[in-house]
């Protein structure tokens, strides 16, 4: 059986935030990263307009660039669309998609974040597909069958550990300070595991790195990461702050 990623994945999603005085906290991540040595893989997901300058300040850094969105085709009359080939042109080498606030605000379904998917790696991007219930879902105990069938509405045959990672965030628990228990992490990043496994094997499945994001913060990050299943983190608010971005990394 394949082997899981040794290394955790610590991605920092900026959403609608930052601007070119954020290069001063990316400049702080390099030094504190390239001195401190984590032991983690280290991305930065900040706003499109920002993707080339931060990738520029973290050349030959180990700290890769992505973009938050893409659109599915590479080209056309998509006003206002960027596609995974202009971010991959800019500097990302991962693409985030289905976020739920994508989901939320802009009606984004299943089988949409699949054909995004399908665009970041057609462009050479690893896919960081999100998943995760809603409070409600949660209350009514629907939280696996609702995560169950989002991952299964978004695998194929090209799924594997290279091209994509999926981020479990319940949506309950994004900026929000609250987080799940770790048995209920483990619990949904198990079911997440297995559905891999029936889509494309367990050999290839033990690989695609499967990230918890919803309020991971320095002081919870060490026991979210401890979790069984758990290959990394999809942070938002603690990755604007580069100190706290490098604690949850050497957290892991
Ligand atoms: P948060 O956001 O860390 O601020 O809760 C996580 C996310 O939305 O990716």
């Amino acid at each position: 059986m394949a082997a899981r990623n040794p290394r955790k994945l610590i991605a920092g999603n900026w959403k609608m935030n930052g601007s070119r005085n954020s290069l001063a906290m990316v400049e702080a991540l390099r030094a504190g990263a390239g001195a401190g040595g984590v032991g983690a893989d280290l991305l930065v997901c900040p706003p499109a307009t920002l993707i080339a300058p931060v990738a520029q300040a973290l050349a030959g850094s180990a700290i890769a660039v992505g973009g938050q969105d893409c659109h599915a085709l590479a080209s056309g009359a998509y006003t206002g669309d960027l596609s995974a080939e202009m971010l991959a042109e800019a500097g990302a080498t991962h693409v985030i998609v289905g976020h739920s606030e994508r989901r939320e605000h802009h009606g984004e379904t299943d089988a949409m974040v699949r054909d995004k998917m399908r665009g970041a790696w057609r462009a050479g991007l690893v896919a960081i597909a999100c998943v995760g219930e809603t409070k409600a879902q949660r209350e009514a105990g629907e939280a696996l069958a609702v995560v169950g069938a989002q991952v299964k509405a978004l695998l194929e045959s090209d799924v594997g550990g290279a091209n994509t990672a999926i981020a479990y965030e319940p949506v309950w628990a994004i900026g929000t300070g609250l987080t799940p228990t770790v048995a209920d992490v483990a619990e949904v990043h198990r079911l997440i595991r297995a559905t891999i496994a029936q889509a494309v094997g367990p050999e290839t499945a033990a690989g695609v790195r499967l990230l918890y994001g919803g309020s991971v913060k320095p002081g919870n990050a060490a026991e979210l990461m401890a979790a069984d299943d758990v290959d990394g983190a999809l942070v938002g608010g603690a990755s604007l702050v580069a100190d706290d971005f490098l604690a949850i990394a050497r957290a892991c």
